[in-house]
């Protein structure tokens, strides 16, 4: 049995329908995977390897440049204070401070229960809502101590199950319609790009050795 569920090795496969190259599904495909996990474990990264014809150090050499992929466990709840300049004007230092102090990590750490991973960001694009924080990629601002203790709180008690979605989720929308190409009509069209860039490889290497 593979590392993706069933249901998301058939996501992974439709996603890859959506690329003229297999190897340009990886990064949506670790996001998949954390979606799953919450992280990309090592199976996860031999399977990505292997639907998109990488190498799985392939995999590991680009999630581990990314910042939004993980290769390590992170808590349930990714949350993100941002110290920015707009955020950092409007409190954002303290607020991260407090956070720190209130979950009991510094930042970069994992709570006790695995329920949260504390980390200090750059600019989330939510300066007019500063001092912002961003949990699993969804946004909210302005916050003080409180409303972040509050937040933590909702967080833990599942109020904000439906509006937080698992980690590693970015799309708000999934995809139930629009353009369906059947997968052996995509198969059958990459096979001709294949030949096609066989042949053109070989002519230009014929035409190198002619000159
Ligand atoms: S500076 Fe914090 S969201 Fe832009």
């Amino acid at each position: 049995m593979g590392a993706f569920s069933p249901e998301m090795r058939e996501r992974a496969e439709n996603l890859l329908t959506l690329y003229p190259q297999r190897r340009s599904a990886l990064i949506p495909l670790c996001h998949l995977a954390q979606e799953q996990a919450g992280h990309l474990t090592s199976p996860l990264m031999e399977e990505i390897a292997e639907l998109t014809g990488v190498t799985p150090a392939e995999v590991y050499g680009t999630a581990s440049f990314y910042d939004m992929l993980h290769t390590e466990p992170v808590g349930k709840f990714l949350v993100g204070v941002c110290t920015n300049v707009a955020c950092l004007l409007q409190g954002g230092g303290e607020l991260l401070e407090h956070a720190e102090a209130s979950l009991g990590v510094a930042a970069g750490g994992t709570t006790e229960d695995e329920m949260f991973t504390l980390e200090e960001v750059e600019c989330v694009a939510h300066c007019d809502k500063a001092p912002a924080v961003q949990v699993n990629y969804r946004f909210f601002g302005p916050l003080t101590g409180e409303s972040f203790d509050d937040l933590i709180a909702k967080l833990r008690a599942g109020d904000y199950d439906g509006v937080v979605p698992p980690h590693g989720t970015l799309i708000r929308v999934m995809r139930e319609n629009g353009i369906e190409v059947p997968l052996d009509e995509v198969l059958a069209e990459r096979k001709e790009m294949d030949r096609a860039k066989a042949e053109r490889k070989a002519a230009a290497e014929a035409a190198k050795e002619g000159n």
